[in-house]
């Protein structure tokens, strides 16, 4: 996992064509709820137009049956002015009650896309994103999407519609107090426009920090063991400390910018009103314009304050939403890089024989200098070879061009003569039985994590994997093959992980077997046991294995040494000693850790 940065730049620094572009690009999720959202803006358009109908009826009450004493049709305009008040009331009630239905499921679809993706993206990428920046953006940044669609796209609409609608009004009450209420809209779309542009900054570096502070977190409930017996506690505090305070600044400078802002949307909304007013009782005393008129007038322009004061949250929102938007295209446009071809095919296990080639395999990491280069490898059928090399020479990369998690960068791999790229993944990664260095296991039960590339895979089957990999302990635990163990399978020893690991690897006895350091973490007693029972696996299982111990290379039948990224002997393990002064030389420098115990961290 990288460390906690102030972010990496490849995937904060992004081209931004157009503010709102990303934004834009989510249209598409909205389109199963186009019905909705449109009765939505219906409903609400309706309870404006209501609203907006109630100063004129209060003008004609005014000046028609105020001025003249006429009860009768005082009642009957004050009934309709409770009519129009009603239907308001219902309609807000209409719009409020579909709105949240429609986003949070849009919400919903939106996530179950990003969680796809990222199970499609090369292992490249979760080795360059933090795990707590995924975690922000699949939680956070979302929320604030759904939030920008349900309330403040709306709102932005339904306030142009009804600034416009007042200005038309206004003017047809008074043309010249019209049209200056009217031109009151360009000190506010000036505001608006400055105010975007540094909210912008602000919401980005606000919402990178909660990735920040989500992934320091994340470390350090993962590595709390590390960083207490290095007693590194109030060194990771001050780390997180200084996290938090960097949002908090952040979230006090934004929170005071949209003060500032929203005072400014204030000042010019009161200032036309006092001037308004001024302006509407001399009009009125001059005979210009009724008292009925100067009321809805008054009434009319006291709409528009809601509209102007939410202005400043409604940029903030969108804001927030489109650089949220912008966060989630960056994970949604990073190309899966690893993918069926359109000819793949699927080789069932019974057709295979297990002939592994490397033909002149050369790999890089995308941007790094060549890990590997020029491989010739063949395992025969039923074959077990033994990559040995000093720590960082390729082993583990060199096993990973097997299931495919990364993909050959020149020549190519063959199973039984198939180019691996011309087999479907799903198909490959079934032949193929991988254990990794760190057995990962995830939090959910025993059984499921042993039959998580083999789901149907049944109890006899199970039991033996755990019988071979010496790891029927599991039956022994609280509630067997049901109990969960926790995240990353902490509540088990590091020698007890790798067994289970061992026994997911060789679950449903896959064709090909690839193991990297399959002993590493297991006692005296234990690394006997396992391989003698491996022994028995490998015999008609073509391996390919990782090793660092003298006592395990005798597992192999073939040895090959890698060094710096290239094969430069292949033999048995007799013969490479008699003959290979290297091959010596690595296996005498690696020391043998059987009593070393387990956890140690290595290559
Ligand atoms: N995900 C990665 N991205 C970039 N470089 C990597 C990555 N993984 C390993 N490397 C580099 O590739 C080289 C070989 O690593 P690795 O295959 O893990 O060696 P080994 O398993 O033999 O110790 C090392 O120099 C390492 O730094
Ligand atoms: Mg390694």
């Amino acid at each position: 996992m990288p460390a906690l940065s102030d972010g990496n730049p490849a995937v904060r620094v992004h081209a931004r064509r157009h503010p709102l572009r990303n934004l834009w690009r989510l249209h598409p999720y909205l389109r199963p709820y186009a019905a909705e959202f449109s009765w939505l803006l219906v409903a609400a358009l309706a309870a404006t137009a209501a609203g907006l109908a109630v100063p004129l009826v209060v003008q004609r009450v005014v000046d028609g049956p105020v001025a003249r004493h006429d009860e009768a049709g005082l009642l009957r305009l004050g009934a309709l002015a409770l009519a129009l008040g009603l239907a308001e009331a219902v309609l807000i009630f209409i719009r409020r009650w579909t709105q949240s239905s429609s986003s949070v499921g849009m919400e919903a679809a939106i996530r179950a896309d990003i969680y796809a993706h990222l199970q499609r993206l090369p292992a490249g990428c979760h080795d360059r994103w933090q795990s707590g920046q995924l975690l922000s953006r699949i939680t956070g940044d979302l929320s604030v999407i759904r939030r920008f669609l349900s309330f403040g796209l709306l709102f932005l609409v339904l306030n142009l519609v009804t600034y416009a609608a007042v200005v038309v009004l206004l003017i047809r009450l008074h043309p010249w107090l019209g049209l200056l209420v009217a031109a009151s809209a360009v000190p506010l779309f000036l505001i608006s426009r400055r105010f975007a542009r540094h909210y912008h900054a602000a919401s980005r570096r606000m919402q990178d920090q909660q990735g920040d502070v989500a992934t320091l977190v994340e470390e350090t409930a993962l590595g709390l063991r590390t960083a207490r017996a290095y007693g590194r506690g109030p060194e990771l505090a001050t780390r997180f400390s200084t996290g938090a305070r960097a949002l908090h600044d952040t979230g006090i400078g934004k929170a005071r910018l949209l003060a500032r802002t929203s005072a400014l949307f204030d000042l010019v909304g009161n200032l036309t009103l006092g001037v308004v007013l001024v302006a509407g009782a001399t009009a009125v005393a001059r005979g210009g314009l009724t008292i009925g008129e100067l009321v809805a007038f008054v009434s009319l322009q006291l709409m528009l304050i809601w509209p102007v004061q939410s202005l400043g949250w409604i940029i903030a929102n969108g804001q927030e939403a489109a650089t949220a938007a912008d966060r989630i295209q960056e994970v949604l446009d990073t190309p899966p890089a690893i993918v069926d071809a359109p000819h793949a095919r699927a080789l069932d296990r019974a057709e295979v024989c297990g002939r592994l080639r490397f033909e002149r395999v050369g790999f890089r990491y995308p941007g790094g200098a060549p890990v590997l280069r020029e491989i010739e490898l063949t395992v025969e059928p039923g074959e077990t070879l033994a990559l040995v090399g000093a720590t960082g020479c390729g082993k583990s990369t060199l096993l990973s061009l097997v299931p495919r998690l990364h993909e050959v960068t020149t020549g190519r791999i063959t199973l039984d003569g198939h180019d691996l790229r011309d087999l479907r993944l799903g198909s490959l990664r079934r032949l193929v039985g991988v254990a990794f260095e760190e057995p990962t296991l995830f939090s959910m039960s025993v059984w499921e994590n042993l039959t998580l590339g083999r789901p149907e895979a049944g109890e006899d089957e199970v039991r033996a994997a755990l019988a071979l990999a010496q790891a029927e302990f599991a039956y022994d635990l609280p509630w067997g093959l049901a109990t969960r163990v926790g995240e990353q399978g902490l509540s088990l020893s590091g020698g007890q992980r790798q067994r289970l690991a061992l026994a997911r690897a060789v679950l449903g006895r896959p064709a090909l077997l690839v193991l990297d350091d399959p002993l590493s973490a297991l006692d005296v007693h234990t690394e006997a046991l396992v391989e003698a029972a491996l022994r028995r696996v490998l015999r008609d299982t073509t391996a390919l294995l990782v090793v660092h111990r003298p006592s395990t290379v005798a597992l192999a039948d073939r040895v090959a040494l890698l060094d710096r990224g290239r094969i430069v002997a292949v033999g048995t393990h007799s013969a490479l000693l008699a003959e290979v002064p290297a091959y010596r030389a690595v296996l005498s420098a690696e020391p043998d850790r059987r009593h070393d115990g387990a956890g140690l961290v290595r290559s």
